[in-house]
C-alpha cells in the first residue's frame, strides 16, 4: 500500500504531548528554521514589537526567539492545556514579557485577546495540523486581518514537494499552493524564503518543510 505522508496526533492527550515533547527537542536543522525566523524578525519588526505564535506546542521556537530579543513580547496561541503547561514550565523565566491565549485556531477568534498592536505572527510545524486548505486558509486571513500594517507573517511548516512520489496529509501542500493562499488572504508580498530537510525518495512525517514569508 502506498504510504501516506504525514502523523496522527492527540494534542489534547497529556501522555501523547509530554512524548511528543521529548521527540521533537529541536535538530540542528530545524535550529536553522528558528535562526532564519529570528532574523527576520530582527531586520523586519520593531525591537520591542509583539510576536504572536501559532501553535506554540512545548514553546522551543519561543524560547529561542525570547532569549535572543529582550525587547518583543510574545504571545503563545494553542489549544491544548496539555502543550500550553509545558511551554509555561520551559517560558518561565521570560513569564513577564509572554502570553498565553487558550484557543482553536480555525474556529475562535483568538486575535481578539491581543490588545497590542501585533507586529508579527509566526508558526512552525503547526499549521498543516489544522487538516486541510481551506483551514489553513482561514487561518491566514485572520492574520493578514490581525497584523498591522507592514506587519510580518512567517510559517515554516512541512509541505508536499513538486516531485513527491507518495501522497501527503492534505495539510502538506505544495509551496505554490501556499503562495497562493497568502495572496488570495491579502499579503502584498508573500514568498518561500528556504526549503529544509527536503526527501523524495525515503520521506519521515518530520521532513519536507519550508519558511514562508508573507508581508501585509
Ligand atoms: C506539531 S505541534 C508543533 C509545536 C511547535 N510549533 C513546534 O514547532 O515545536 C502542533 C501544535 O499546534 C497545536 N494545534 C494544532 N491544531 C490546532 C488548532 N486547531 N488550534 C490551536 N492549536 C492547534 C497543537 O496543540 C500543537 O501544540
Amino acid at each position: 500500500m502506498t504510504p501516506v505522508i504525514g502523523a496522527h496526533h492527540e494534542f489534547h492527550d497529556e501522555e501523547f504531548v509530554a512524548g511528543w515533547a521529548d521527540r521533537f527537542v529541536p535538530t540542528p536543522e530545524r535550529l536553522k528554521l528558528f535562526n532564519l525566523i529570528l532574523s527576520e524578525l530582527r531586520s523586519g519588526i520593531p525591537k520591542d514589537g509583539s510576536v504572536v505564535e501559532l501553535g506554540i506546542g512545548p514553546g522551543y521556537l519561543a524560547e529561542h526567539l525570547l532569549n535572543a530579543m529582550p525587547g518583543i513580547h510574545y504571545y503563545g496561541i494553542d489549544f491544548s492545556s496539555p502543550m500550553i503547561e509545558i511551554a509555561r514550565q520551559r517560558l518561565k523565566p521570560h513569564s513577564t514579557r509572554l502570553n498565553f491565549v487558550q484557543a482553536d485556531l480555525v474556529k475562535e477568534a483568538w486575535w481578539t485577546g491581543i490588545s497590542a498592536p501585533i507586529s508579527a505572527i509566526i508558526s512552525t510545524w503547526a499549521l498543516h495540523d489544522l487538516g486541510s486548505q481551506e483551514n489553513v486558509e482561514i487561518v491566514c486571513k485572520s492574520c493578514a486581518q490581525a497584523l498591522k500594517d507592514d506587519g510580518l507573517f512567517l510559517n515554516g511548516d512541512f509541505i508536499k514537494p513538486d516531485q513527491a512520489i507518495y501522497e501527503y496529509e492534505p495539510g502538506r501542500f505544495e509551496i505554490a499552493k501556499h503562495l497562493e493562499l497568502l495572496n488570495r488572504a491579502g499579503f502584498k508580498h508573500a514568498e518561500c524564503l528556504v526549503v529544509l530537510e527536503e526527501e523524495i525518495e525515503a520521506p519521515t512525517s518530520a521532513q519536507n518543510y519550508a519558511c514562508f514569508k508573507g508581508v501585509i
